[in-house]
């Protein structure tokens, strides 16, 4: 059998561009790779596994003979083309939130659900978001052995999770301010010194700030992320009744999700026991000597695989409680990574 066709679609944003590199680095299992993008970006040349591909504009044309397609697209773009495809016979995996909660659309952590790829009766399978992507492969194995019960969260999360419009935007921030030293002290002076525009791309500036809004409004004073969190983690470990509250941060840190984690199990559980557990968990990497001063931080885990977990504490007043700090790069495991994995999962239906 040849090998299958490939195409990645957003492959010239924040997302894909990401795409490209683990495709590039990973396994050379596809065949033909095509690149896909907006009408404005047709006709650019990028590169993927050494070669320049020339991008072309999306359309229901350039599915044909696609056997995998790599959705790295806007919300709404998703939900009107991801359809399309399948039913142009195409696998279609979907790095956006339009289809995570539909039923009949598999959500994929391959650390904890493996198995669900097979499920797929629209032909479409959903990448989690990258905060919930950080946390699961942590948690899966915390849960297989305790059983999780509750989980609070508080995240910290970085300016590319808002795609290369957010990482331009705390790039452009930072220049803007770079060397003056005469503000922070006045509430104001930063957005003073910013200039109008400021709060355009996060809702407040976000240089020399940390920003309690990721995504959008919705009820009762949640915001879009907060609920992805809760959503996600309970679809993706089978847990309908998961009690979760997160509380989502946007901070200028360019790539990397890290979140404060306080999970209650139903059984007792250990530090002891939590550090064998993860030291051999599938994509987890233990970080945690404190006496070291070793824990994760997001730029040591900028453009890495795996997810680190450190400050892993026992709760002080809290019964089969752990409290513990998990980074992830959002770009990395929080997008292309795992979806390169679900892809993988497939191809022993190409053979
Ligand atoms: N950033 C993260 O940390 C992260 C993590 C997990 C999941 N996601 C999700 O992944 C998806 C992509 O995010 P991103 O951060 O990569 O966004 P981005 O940097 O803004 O890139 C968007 C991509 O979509 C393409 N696009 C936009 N409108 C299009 C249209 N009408 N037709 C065809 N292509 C179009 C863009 O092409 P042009 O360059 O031609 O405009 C670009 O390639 C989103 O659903 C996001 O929620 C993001």
């Amino acid at each position: 059998m040849p090998k299958p066709t490939l195409a990645i679609v957003g492959a010239t944003g924040a997302v894909g561009t990401i795409m490209r590199d683990v495709i590039s680095r990973r396994d050379d299992v596809w065949g033909e790779i095509r690149l896909v993008a907006s009408p404005r970006s047709a006709g650019r040349k990028l590169r993927i596994r050494g070669e320049e591909v020339t991008v072309q504009a999306l359309s229901e044309e350039v599915f044909d003979g696609v056997d995998v397609a790599q959705f790295d697209l806007p919300d709404e773009v998703s939900a009107h083309w991801a359809p399309i495809a399948a039913a142009n016979g195409v696998i279609v995996i979907d790095k956006s939130a339009a289809f995570r909660m539909d039923p009949d659309v598999p959500l994929v952590v391959p650390e904890a659900n493996p198995e669900a790829v097979r499920d797929r009766p629209k032909g479409i399978i959903a990448n989690a978001n990258c905060t919930t992507l950080a946390l699961i492969p942590t948690l899966a194995p915390l849960h297989a052995a305790f059983g999780l019960k509750s989980m609070t969260v508080a995240s910290y999360q970085a300016a590319s999770g808002g795609g290369k419009d957010g990482i331009d935007a705390l790039y452009d921030q930072l220049s803007a301010i770079a060397g003056n030293r005469d503000i922070g002290f006045r509430a104001g002076d930063v957005r003073d010194a910013l200039g109008e525009g400021a709060d355009a791309a996060f809702g407040s500036p976000l240089a020399l700030n940390v920003v309690p809004k990721v995504g959008g409004w919705k009820d009762d004073g949640w915001t879009s992320e907060e609920l992805k969190v809760r959503n996600e983690t309970r679809k993706i470990l089978g847990l309908p009744s998961l009690a979760v509250s997160a509380t989502c941060v946007r901070v200028p840190v360019v790539v990397g999700h890290s979140q404060a984690v306080h999970a209650t199990f139903d059984s007792p559980v250990t530090v002891a026991q939590a550090h064998k557990l993860l030291a051999d968990a599938p994509g987890v990497v233990l970080v945690d000597d404190p006496a070291a001063g070793r824990y994760p931080t997001p730029i040591d885990a900028a453009g890495l695989d795996d997810t680190f977990v450190g400050r892993i504490r026992s709760s002080l007043d809290f019964p089969n409680s752990l409290d513990f700090f998990v980074v992830g790069d959002n770009l990395v495991k929080g997008a292309a990574l795992n979806s390169a994995q679900i892809a993988e999962l497939l191809l022993p239906e190409f053979s």
